[in-house]
This record gives C-alpha cells, structure tokens and sequence, in this order.
C-alpha cells in the first residue's frame, strides 16, 4: 500500500514536472503575434502553421473626414466609438514641421486621457474556423489604467488617443478657414508582460474574432491563413561587420574612413538578403522582400513621437558615435539640405563644435529615401541598396572607444519586431574607454516585457542613442532627451513623481544645462515673464522653435524643486 502511494505520488510528480516543462518549452518558444484592426475591418494575416503565439501589439484605429472643425466630437457622435466618455480629456497641439506642398501648413490635436482611455477594458482575441465557431481557447489583454495597480495592464505600452488633423491651415496661427479634416481614435498596445499566455491556433483556424468590452456589440475578425513551410524563420537579428582592416594594434587612426557590412538574419541565424544586397525601396513598397525587412514607412503612415505610432516608422539606420568616455546629447540641428546632396551618410556631431564625433545613414541612403519622395519619378527609390556603409572618422577625434549601432525591423508572418545591434571599434587608442553615462536606473521600471531591449527599436545601450538622435530642423523633437522627458511626462504610467529628476539623473550637475528643449519638454508652459523674455511657446517637444537647444544662460536654475538631489 505505501509503496504504491509512493508510486503514485512520483509518477504525479513526474507527470506535473513533464507538463511544467512543456508549458516552458511553449512560453520559449511561443512568438509574438501583432494585430492591426482598421475601421472595424481586421487587416489579414499570414502565420507559421502549428507555431503557439502570443498576443504582442494591438494597432487599432477609427477615423473619418470632416469639413468642419468640430475637434473630434465626429468620432464621439458617430461610428463605432459613439456613446464612449470623453470626459476629462486634455488636448495639446503641434503643428507638422515642413509646410504642405501648396504653403498650407497641417495641425495636429492630440487628445488623450478620456475616461473611454482609462477604462479598464479587456481584449479577447479567438482563434475561428471559417463558419465562424470558437475552436480553441481565448486569451485577453487586459487594458485600463487604475491608479492603484499600474501593472494590472498585459502590456507594457497601452496609449489611447485621438487626433484631429486640420490638413489645410493659412497658417500656424490661423485654421480658420480650413475646411479639410480628419479624426481618429488610437489604441496602441504593445510589448506584452505575459507571453506565456499563449494562443494556439488549430490548422483549421480561418480567422481571429477580436472583441474589446467597450464595443460589446462589435466582432473585429482578422482573417489569418496558416502557410505550410515558411522560406525564413521567426526572430529577427542584425550582425555588424567590420570590413576595413584595424592596424596591427587592433584600432583605427583618427582620420580614416571605416567601412562596415550589416547582415539581417532571422532567429535561426539564416541570412534575410543575399551578402552584398539589401532590397530596393521599390521592392520594399511593392511587398517583394519576402524576408519582411522593414524600411522607412513615414511617407505612406504619419508618425508623432509618443502621440501615434512610432513603431510603425521602422527606420534602417546605423550610427557611429564616440569617444564614449565623451559622450553628450547633440545640439547642432541637422539640415533638410544634408538629407537631400550628395552625401550619402550625415556628419551630425564635430569634435570641435560638439565635443565628440557622430554620424548616420539611413537605408536606403537619405539622397535616394527622401530625394526620392520629392522627385515625381522617384528615381533614388530605385537605386540599388548595399549592405555596407562607411563612416569617415575625422582627424581630430580624441582617441577611445567608439560606438556603431544599426537598428532595424521586421514584419513576418504576423510578427512585428525591433532589434539593435552594437559593435565597439578603437580609434587612435588601444585603451578601452568607458561610456560617461548621466542617467540610468531605467531598468527600475524597464522590465518584465518592458526592457529596453525590447521596446520601440530594441536598443538597451543607453550609451548608444544619441547621433541616431541628433535633433533634424525637420523634427526637432528627435533629439534623445526631449523625447525621453516628453514620453515620460505625459504618461500616466510612470511611477516616479515626475519633479524627482534622480529618478533617472545620476546627479544634480546633469540637470544643470538649462534650455527650452530640456525644460519645456516636461512643462507644458512657463511664467508669464519668460514669454517676455524667452518668446511664447511654440511647440509641445521643444519649446520654442529652431533656437530650443540654446543654453538659457550659465547658471539660471542650477536645481530643481523635488529632484531628489
Ligand atoms: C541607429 C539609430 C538609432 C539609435 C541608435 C537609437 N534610436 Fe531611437 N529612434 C530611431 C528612429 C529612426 C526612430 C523613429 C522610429 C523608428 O523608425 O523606429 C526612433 C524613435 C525613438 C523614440 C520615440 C518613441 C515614441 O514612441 O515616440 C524614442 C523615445 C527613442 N527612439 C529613444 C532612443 C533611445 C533611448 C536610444 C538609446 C538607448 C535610441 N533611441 C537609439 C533611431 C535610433
Ligand atoms: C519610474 C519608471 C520609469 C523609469 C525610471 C524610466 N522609464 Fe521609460 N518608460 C516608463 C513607462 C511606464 C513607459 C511607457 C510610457 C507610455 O507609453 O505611456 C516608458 C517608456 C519609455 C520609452 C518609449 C518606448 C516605446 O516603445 O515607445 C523609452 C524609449 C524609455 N521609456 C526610455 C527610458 C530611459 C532611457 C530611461 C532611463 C534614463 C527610462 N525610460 C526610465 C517608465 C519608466
Ligand atoms: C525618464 C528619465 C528622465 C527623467 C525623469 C528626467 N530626465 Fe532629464 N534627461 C534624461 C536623459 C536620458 C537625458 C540625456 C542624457 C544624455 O544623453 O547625456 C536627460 C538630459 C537632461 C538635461 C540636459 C540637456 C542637455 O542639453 O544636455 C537636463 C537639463 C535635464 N535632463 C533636466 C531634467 C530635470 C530638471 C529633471 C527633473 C525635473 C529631469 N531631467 C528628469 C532623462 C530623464
Ligand atoms: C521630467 C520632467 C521635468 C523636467 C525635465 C523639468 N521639470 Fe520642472 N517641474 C516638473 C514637475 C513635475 C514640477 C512640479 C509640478 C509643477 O510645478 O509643474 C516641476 C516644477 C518646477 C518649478 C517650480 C514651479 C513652481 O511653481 O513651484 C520650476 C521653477 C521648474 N520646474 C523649472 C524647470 C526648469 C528650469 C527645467 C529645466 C532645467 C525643468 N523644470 C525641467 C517636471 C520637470
């Protein structure tokens, strides 16, 4: 008798020990799914047959035009978001950087915390077969903001908006007599906390049925069609290269130029282009790179920095930046005009001028990608598209460690993933130098699916963010920090208080280079005697306009209430 029991019990054991480990073998495995339901209408979807998914992204809108200036209660009266509460929205506004074609310049009015966007709410999401019947288990996303429980959301990222757009201003002070607008609501959930909530999805699975509990009475259905033997594997890589030989030393002089080859590669290491090509922009916009690498998207779909859909950009880009023993954010702003010559890579940071040396390339190059977009023939979206690119180091580069990084993503078969790869070169210096870091602490609140090493461009080298971040005249608020302060401050989600810079500051010396861009990119105003002084505010990001990254004066606020310093 008891050595039956014994029997039992470990054969239970076992048993229970086998099924914990299939259901991390699962959780390893399982690949993150992205949705996308517009106007009601579930965008179809391709999938890796037998693979277990996870729910990762939600990218769901409403829009509609309107001929008059109604904010967006079009959105609010009418539709599928009609009797949602609005109250208690804020609105800010910000202008489109660059005029439109015919002078007419494009406002934007983001609104964000109504209480429809506070809401606790749930997602289901259930796989169907094609007359429509449940055959296999749902999963949710629970979504809602409770002050109380900030981490009951399934997502790491949960933003609820609403924008309307006025296409046809005179001019940045008067839309008046525009009579072009546009409205939508935005929910953009993304980077789950939980992927081992897993989805499976049966090989007769015809489609998947959303619904979202503040529309009970809608069924958002998102065809998806199982495909047998996929050509590429799940997961997304970026190896960097160094073509150019180091003297016998192992580094670089100061002055020579640096050749270097990217490679994207899937989960499984298996290359996504052939050595020597990337795919053209036509090919990318044609849909014929099969391997779902992603280019530069924000010609067809706008993007705002935290407002609507930055991970939807998804940008090829490499930078250079360095010593790190030096590093700083970069203040010079880089032209439109650098984008559209001859060069093929831009110099965004000087030694002389900036304290350290930083330069870019876009993919394709700036001259093709947008040169491109301003041709009528799109010429440049034709050219032929390397793999390597080279970075002219200059002759006065202090000597130490310096940084490439390349970043990219990759769409494939209802995956949507970011990755960043960095590679360290020496220049002038066999000696390792290390980053001059002034803030950290990020992974305080960056993690359990919120890493920065997952989010938005899968970068967590905190050393590594700011040439690719230098601020453009073209979208000032590119700059590192502004974005940084901007996404933090208007998020309801960030624990800290806000005044407590040493959430993230190392020290009090670092919050000390006073400027409309560092400042106004957490105040929404100042006093009345700055305006007089300083000019009125301008934009939401940065303050005022092209001159935001003046220092305001040596020593105006050398601390700041609450810092925690
Ligand atoms: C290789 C270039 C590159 C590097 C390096 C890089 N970024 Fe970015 N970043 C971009 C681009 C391009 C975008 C616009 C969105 C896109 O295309 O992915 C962006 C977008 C952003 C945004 C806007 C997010 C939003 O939701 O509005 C933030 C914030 C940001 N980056 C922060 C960082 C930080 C922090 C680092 C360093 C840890 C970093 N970036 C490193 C190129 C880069
Ligand atoms: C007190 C918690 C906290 C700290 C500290 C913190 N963050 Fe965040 N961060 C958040 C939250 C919450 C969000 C999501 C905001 C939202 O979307 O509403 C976020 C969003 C971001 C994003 C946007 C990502 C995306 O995909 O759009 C970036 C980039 C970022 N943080 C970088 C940093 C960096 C760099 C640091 C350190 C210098 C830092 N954060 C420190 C809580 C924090
Ligand atoms: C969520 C993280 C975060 C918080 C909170 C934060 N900062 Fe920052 N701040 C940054 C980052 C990142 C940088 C860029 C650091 C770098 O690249 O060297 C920065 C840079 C700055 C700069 C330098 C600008 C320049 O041109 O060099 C100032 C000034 C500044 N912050 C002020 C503040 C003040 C004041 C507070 C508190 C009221 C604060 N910050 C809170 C992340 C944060
Ligand atoms: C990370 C966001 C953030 C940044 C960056 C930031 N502040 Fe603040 N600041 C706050 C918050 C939050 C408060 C307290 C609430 C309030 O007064 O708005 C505050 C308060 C203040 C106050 C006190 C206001 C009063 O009436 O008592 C001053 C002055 C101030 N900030 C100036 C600055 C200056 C100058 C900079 C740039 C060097 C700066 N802040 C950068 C978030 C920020």
């Amino acid at each position: 008798m008891k050595v039956l029991c014994r029997r039992l019990l470990l054969s239970f054991l076992t048993f229970s020990w086998l099924a914990l480990g299939s259901a991390w073998a699962a959780t390893e495995n399982a690949v993150g799914l992205a949705l996308e339901i517009d106007n009601g209408k579930g965008v179809p979807l391709q999938v890796k047959a037998g693979q277990t998914f996870y729910i990762n992204q939600i990218d769901f809108r409403v829009h509609s035009k309107a001929n008059r200036d109604e904010e967006v209660t079009g959105l609010a009266k009418k539709g599928m978001l009609a009797g949602l509460s609005w109250a208690n929205v804020r609105m800010e506004q910000e202008f489109v950087d660059l005029p439109n074609p015919d002078g007419s310049r494009t406002r934007r009015r983001f609104y964000s915390g109504a209480d429809w966007m506070r809401q606790p709410a749930r997602f289901s999401i259930t796989p169907v077969d094609a007359a429509g019947k449940a055959i296999a288990a749902a999963v949710s996303v629970e979504v809602g903001f409770d002050k109380g429980k900030p981490n009951r959301e399934t997502m790491f990222i949960d933003r609820f908006r609403a924008i309307q757009w006025a296409y046809d201003c005179k001019s940045e002070t008067d839309c008046s007599k525009a009579r072009k607008f546009e409205e939508e609501a935005l929910v953009e959930l993304r980077n789950s906390r939980h992927p081992e909530q897993t989805l499976r999805l049966p090989a007769e699975t015809a489609a998947l049925q959303v619904r979202w509990s503040l529309t009970p009475a809608a069924t958002y259905t998102i065809p998806v069609k199982p495909v047998n033997a996929p050509q590429f594997g799940y997961g997304y890589k970026i190896a960097i290269e160094t073509l150019t030989p180091p003297r016998a030393d192992g580094t670089y002089a100061a002055g020579s130029a640096i050749t270097f080859r990217l490679s994207q590669l899937d989960g499984d290491g298996k290359r996504l282009h052939a050595q020597g090509h990337l795919p053209t922009y036509n090919d990318f916009l044609a849909g014929r790179a099969p391997a779902g690498l992603q280019y530069y998207r924000g010609f067809s779909e706008p993007a705002a920095a935290w407002y609507r859909r930055k991970h939807r950009e998804r940008m090829l880009m490499a930078q250079i930046i360095g010593p790190t023993q030096a590093l700083q954010p970069i203040r010079s702003l880089v032209r439109l005009e650098d984008f559209l010559g001859k060069n093929v890579t831009q110099i965004v940071a000087k030694p002389e001028r900036d304290g350290l040396y930083g330069e870019f390339q876009l993919f394709p190059p700036s001259n093709d990608l947008f040169g491109g977009a301003f041709d009528p023939k799109h010429a440049g979206w034709a050219a032929p598209v390397t793999d390597q690119f080279t970075f002219s180091v200059p002759a006065n580069a202090q000597p130490g460690t310096y940084l490439v990084t390349v970043k990219g993503r990759r769409v494939y078969l209802g995956e949507d993933i970011p990755t960043s790869e960095t590679i360290e070169v020496q220049i002038g210096t066999t000696q390792h130098s290390e980053p001059r870091l002034t803030v950290g602490n990020c992974t305080n609140c960056h993690k359990d699916g919120g890493e920065l090493s997952k989010l938005l461009h899968g970068n967590g080298n905190l050393a590594a963010c700011n040439a690719c971040h230098a601020p453009l005249t073209i979208e000032p608020d590119n700059e590192a920090y502004v974005r940084i302060h901007f996404i933090h401050s208007r998020s309801e989600r960030f624990t800290a208080p806000l005044d407590q810079c040493s959430a993230c500051h190392r020290d009090n010396e670092s919050i000390q280079r006073a400027s409309k861009a560092a400042c106004l990119s957490c105040h929404p105003s100042y006093p009345t005697k700055h305006v007089e002084k300083f000019g009125p505010l301008k934009s939401i990001y940065i303050g005022g306009g092209l001159d935001s990254f003046q220092q305001c004066g040596e020593k105006c606020h050398t601390d700041h209430p609450g810092s925690g310093f």
